[in-house]
């Protein structure tokens, strides 16, 4: 190469360098810049660790929080990177979860799952709904013990790791459960809709306080619905 082709060369990939890291600041284990459309993220708790003591102690909440699901959303965010993964919103990922790798698939769901989990618990929750989401759950369960008694059933029911849901499906409430990190709007899922509730039923969850009692865990759950934000789901 003469000097000045080298010249231009190195000038021609420092600029092509700066506007690749323009476009993104994350680089792929190669090395190289690629353009990341998005990634997930973690939402701020809503509330201090012990702020849902009784009934989720401070360690747990702490630990849920800063190592399960901090590392949720940095292993989907890497695996983003490495496996160029090009969709733009949680909704295309979601939709194409069949097609995603087990490390993609179980770490967005993980990461989706928790921002989900955090917002629809709050202290001095629970109680029974009032309003369009009260009727919506007594006009599709019979009445809201019935709903509890339903919900509680899914979350007990659901082998090893997964999540309970109550979720809205083509205009109906419906409740069921999915295993792993995986969702009800994840195309594979056999439960459809949009979550209204979610309860993390992985030991993670409970463990620390409750040891093997799921059942203890999942009733005073109960104390810590935030039925706002349920209601905000419902539309
Ligand atoms: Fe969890």
């Amino acid at each position: 190469m003469k000097n000045i082709s080298r010249r231009k060369f190195v000038k021609d990939s420092v600029k092509t360098v700066a506007v690749a890291s323009i476009v993104t600041p994350l680089l792929s284990s190669e090395g190289y810049a690629w353009p990341v459309a998005f990634q997930f993220s973690q939402v701020t708790l809503p509330y201090p660790y012990a702020a849902l003591e009784p009934h989720i102690d401070a360690l747990t909440m702490e630990i849920h929080y800063t190592k399960h699901h901090a590392a949720y959303v940095k292993n989907v965010n890497e695996a983003i990177v490495t496996e160029k993964i090009s969709y733009e919103n949680e909704k295309e990922f979601f939709d194409h979860a069949s097609k995603l790798s087990s490390k993609v698939k179980n770490n967005m769901g993980g990461a989706w799952n928790h921002n989900f989990f955090w917002q629809v618990m709050k202290p001095n929750g629970g109680g029974m709904p009032s309003g369009k989401i009260g009727e919506a759950i007594s006009g599709s369960f019979g009445s809201f013990d019935k709903f509890k008694e339903e919900f509680t059933k899914a979350a007990m029911t659901r082998f090893g790791s997964g999540w309970a849901w109550l979720v809205k499906h083509e205009g109906k409430l419906k409740i069921g459960s999915t295993p792993n990190q995986d969702n009800p709007m994840m195309d594979h899922s056999e439960l459809k809709g949009t979550p209204l509730l979610g309860l993390d039923v992985w030991e993670h969850a409970y463990y620390l306080k409750y040891q093997n009692k799921r059942n203890e865990y999942v009733a005073n759950w109960w104390s810590l619905v935030n039925w706002e934000e349920a209601a905000k789901r419902l539309g």
